[in-house]
């Protein structure tokens, strides 16, 4: 048996705190000075702005004499025109952000020893006119790597090789406009989006990107593409979402989409688009729910090219030059879709039956086009869905077919201050050569009489609160 005191001893030991962690602490304020530090939960957070090499590298100097986790270390608008080698030598830096700071050059040992601790590089809002691939060669550990607005013009085989662990690569507002065919090579395994957009591209640059068949998001929005074919986005299987916004697409080819399956979101707004081939969509039928066509110049709701889309809930056509709907605009894929903009067209006429199966919509926008009638007979399919409805800037002439707009507000009312503004919504009264407010309009000097054998009651309700009586229903579905 131990001696009483010998377990009084080892109790006092194990009862003592243990060694003093080694907590974060910030140096003296005047010893990296311009820089600031604070303490954060994971390491320090240490900002230089407005400053220049000189006063970094002696911050850095004393940021080595007592190692500690730095983790974040911002850098900004400051006159720093070159990153020189080693001076992050000794230091253990999580993310790294050299910001508005002039850089235009990396100098390969710069990184390097820091490379197996960062995982966030910001070098954003620079000069750097190439990627410094030998400096980036080591940083095995970065996740996401941001090279924004800078003046790179190409991309060469192999630009990236060693960021075997990079998910995010962003280049946006850069200047390029070439990219090798193996210009991604060693970012096959984990990128997971690229973003290109804002640059020089005129074509889609699909040998570089047919390698990462994981990349889930591609950004190439604001380029200069003016045609994309079939075999563009071969490789790219695991796509989710692809920008093409703001190129110069004048057409939609058959097939060009066809490898992409899982495909959810596709945004083409701001192209010169006027014919999408019937068979533009086909691949996209099991995932796609998102599709932006705004802005192009569209004569005419591409059905045939949608009617696979089974899963499409959000199409948006705005400022097209559509002017006629059909009667079948929407037959095969109207289901499911739930956000419909028509916004900036010239529809002078809605289709009598055309919106029979939008059974799920929910938002309608048809501002700003030439309509002069919206019967009744053509909302009311949608009625009980619809939350909301922008019929504003059309030339409306005030008749008892739009009783149904001003009963469907007062049903919303208290319920929705954006829809309420909706309100200024006017039509003109023609014998009376003025304007009305829709939702004011004079309806029982107009004579308004619900027409007969219409509506699910047979009673001879005013057409206003047959329409009242339906949004009860809907709110309390809701
Ligand atoms: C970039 O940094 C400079 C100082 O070097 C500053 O004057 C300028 O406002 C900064 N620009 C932006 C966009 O932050
Ligand atoms: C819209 O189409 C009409 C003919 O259908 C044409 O006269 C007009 O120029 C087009 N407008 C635009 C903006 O493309």
């Amino acid at each position: 048996m131990l001696p009483r005191w010998v377990l009084w001893c080892c109790v006092v030991l194990l009862a003592r705190p243990a060694h003093p962690q080694g907590a974060q602490q910030c140096p003296a304020p005047n010893a990296i000075a311009p820089c600031t530090c604070s303490v954060k939960k994971n390491g320090l957070d240490i900002l230089c702005e407005f400053t220049e090499q000189q006063h970094i590298q002696k911050a850095m100097n004393t940021l080595r004499s007592k190692p500690m986790i730095i983790f974040y270390l911002k850098l900004r608008h400051n006159n720093l025109a070159k990153l020189p080698s080693y001076i992050f030598l000794g230091l253990d830096i999580r993310h790294l952000t050299v910001h508005n700071s002039t850089l235009a050059v990396i100098e390969d040992s710069s990184l390097s020893s820091i490379g197996n601790k960062l995982t966030q590089l910001d070098v954003s809002q620079n000069r750097l006119a190439t990627i410094p691939t030998s400096s980036f060669t080591h940083l095995n550990h970065l996740l996401i790597l941001n090279m924004n607005h800078n003046k790179v013009t190409a991309v060469h085989n192999k630009a990236f090789l060693g960021l075997d662990t990079l998910e995010i690569l962003t280049l946006y507002e850069n200047k390029i406009s070439v990219v090798d065919g193996e210009a991604f090579k060693g970012l096959e395994k984990k990128l997971k989006r690229l973003n290109l957009g804002g640059n020089e591209l005129t074509a889609v640059p699909q040998k570089a990107l047919a390698l990462l068949e994981n990349l889930k998001k591609l950004e190439m929005q604001e380029n200069r593409i003016t045609s994309i074919s079939e075999g563009d986005f071969a490789g790219l299987r695991s796509l989710d979402s692809l920008g093409l916004a703001h190129n110069q697409l004048r057409e939609v080819p058959a097939q060009v989409f066809s490898h992409l399956n899982f495909l959810n979101s596709l945004e083409l707004e701001g192209n010169l688009i006027q014919r999408i081939d019937e068979k533009a969509f086909v691949g996209l039928e099991e995932n796609l729910q998102y599709l932006r066509l705004g802005d192009n110049r569209l004569h005419e709701i591409p059905s045939e090219a949608l009617r696979p889309l089974h899963r499409l809930r959000h199409l948006d056509l705005r400022s097209n030059n559509i002017t006629y709907i059909s009667e079948d605009a929407f037959t095969g894929y109207g289901d499911s879709i739930t956000f419909l903009n028509l916004q900036k067209n010239m529809v002078h006429q809605l289709p009598t039956m055309g919106f029979d199966n939008l059974n799920s919509l929910e938002t309608l926008n048809l501002q700003n086009n030439k309509l002069q009638h919206i019967p009744e007979e053509i909302m009311e399919p949608i009625l009980d869905t619809l939350r909301v409805v922008d019929i504003m800037d059309n030339p409306l002439i005030c008749d008892c077919d739009l009783a149904w707009y001003e009963a469907w507000l007062s049903g919303l009312r208290d319920r929705d201050d954006e829809m309420m503004q909706k309100k200024r919504t006017v039509c003109t009264m023609v014998n009376e050569h003025r304007e009305y407010s829709v939702a004011k309009m004079p309806l029982e000097k107009m004579n308004c009489k619900r027409k007969p054998g219409y509506g699910p009651s047979s009673a001879s309700n005013t057409c206003p609160i047959l329409v009242i009586n339906f949004i009860v229903l809907a709110t309390r579905g809701l």
